[in-house]
């Protein structure tokens, strides 16, 4: 039999209940100083509800290799069996820090495509640039130096380099960088965790106050910031960062050939997917769980990339 379409109309509501219930078990861990606790109970909700869905799926971006991650590994097969042949990408909890230590802009975040439709991306680095819609193609390159890339939006946008702001994660390899763009006027937020919400924060510029993300984070974290990005406009450059053999074994074994490639969104997201994420945190992309005496209520972002419908839902749910 002919494997069935990937129908991402049908399939989008089972997604943002993968995203939800991830998020709903991590709920009591919030705040409590339990990073592996707190990801232990999105992994084990996220991977229940997918296996409620009607699809074949493989984890193509997940918690780890077969070796090193017992469950949603690389290679994983979830879903029923029943349905479109799927690749998914996910990242349970992104920001076990910021749950653990009750900081903001946590979430849980996966995104689904047909077979072949997300970069295996390996868990390396990746240095990344991102800003929103509305831009040509290549006004900020990852060629440009950090001061030239905030030089060249602010021409783009009509602005002073003072009007813009970056997003960058506050690391000590990032130190030179931050130094130079402070050197333009430009102003720096920095985060301490969550590159994938620091990404999705350059596409609604007016509601979250930031222009453009730089710097480098993790690989799989990229190629999922990317689906997010496909599905509300906006321009990711990604470039693997290999620091040893072991690294390029990894990213050989994905069947990545050329190690110095630039892959824009749609090189590592090739075709239309969908794309969920729910607030376990609140930030200024999506509010937290919020506790009630007896209820904990959640809101999901869910997006398609097909029609470019972005959906924000709120569920209430019972706390057992
Ligand atoms: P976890 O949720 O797995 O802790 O990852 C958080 C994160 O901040 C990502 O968003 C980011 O891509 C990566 O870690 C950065 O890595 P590092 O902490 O090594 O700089």
């Amino acid at each position: 039999m002919a494997p069935k379409d990937f129908n991402d109309r049908m399939l989008s509501l089972g997604l943002a209940r993968v995203a939800e219930q991830a998020a709903i078990a991590s709920a009591k861990l919030v705040g409590r100083g339990d990073e592996k606790a707190a990801d232990q109970a999105a992994v084990n909700a996220m991977r229940d509800q997918l296996n409620q869905l009607d699809i074949k799926g493989t984890v193509v971006i997940g918690e780890g290799e077969r070796d090193e991650a017992p469950m949603l590994f690389i290679g994983e097969e979830v879903g029923t069996g029943n349905g479109p042949e799927v690749d998914i990408a996910l990242d349970p909890l992104e920001g076990t820090t910021l749950t653990a230590k009750d900081m903001p802009n946590a979430l849980t975040v996966i995104a689904m495509g047909p077979r072949g439709s997300m970069l295996h991306a390996p868990d390396v680095y990746m240095d990344k640039l991102a800003i929103g819609p509305g831009f040509k193609t290549g006004v900020v390159t990852l060629s440009m130096s950090p001061s030239e890339r905030v030089s060249a939006l602010a021409s783009a946008k009509g602005c002073s380099t003072e009007d813009i702001t970056v997003c960058v994660l506050e690391r000590p390899r990032h130190e030179e960088m931050i130094a130079e763009l402070r050197a333009t006027g430009a102003a720096i937020r920095l985060i301490t965790d969550g590159d994938v919400a620091g990404v999705m924060h350059c596409a609604e510029p007016e509601v979250t106050g930031i222009d453009m993300y730089m710097g480098s984070g993790g690989a799989p974290e990229g190629v999922l910031a990317a689906a997010a990005l496909k599905c509300m406009g906006g321009q990711i450059f990604g470039k693997l960062l290999f620091r040893n053999d072991d690294e390029r074994g990894r990213a050989a074994k994905a069947g990545i050939t050329n190690f110095d490639r630039v892959y824009t969104r749609d090189d590592m997201v090739t075709d239309n997917v969908i794309f969920a994420a729910t607030g376990v945190t609140g930030g200024s992309l999506l509010p937290g769980l919020k506790r009630e005496p007896g209820w904990t209520t959640a809101e999901t972002l869910l997006m398609r990339s097909k029609t470019g419908s972005v959906r924000r839902m709120t569920y209430r749910n019972p706390t057992p």
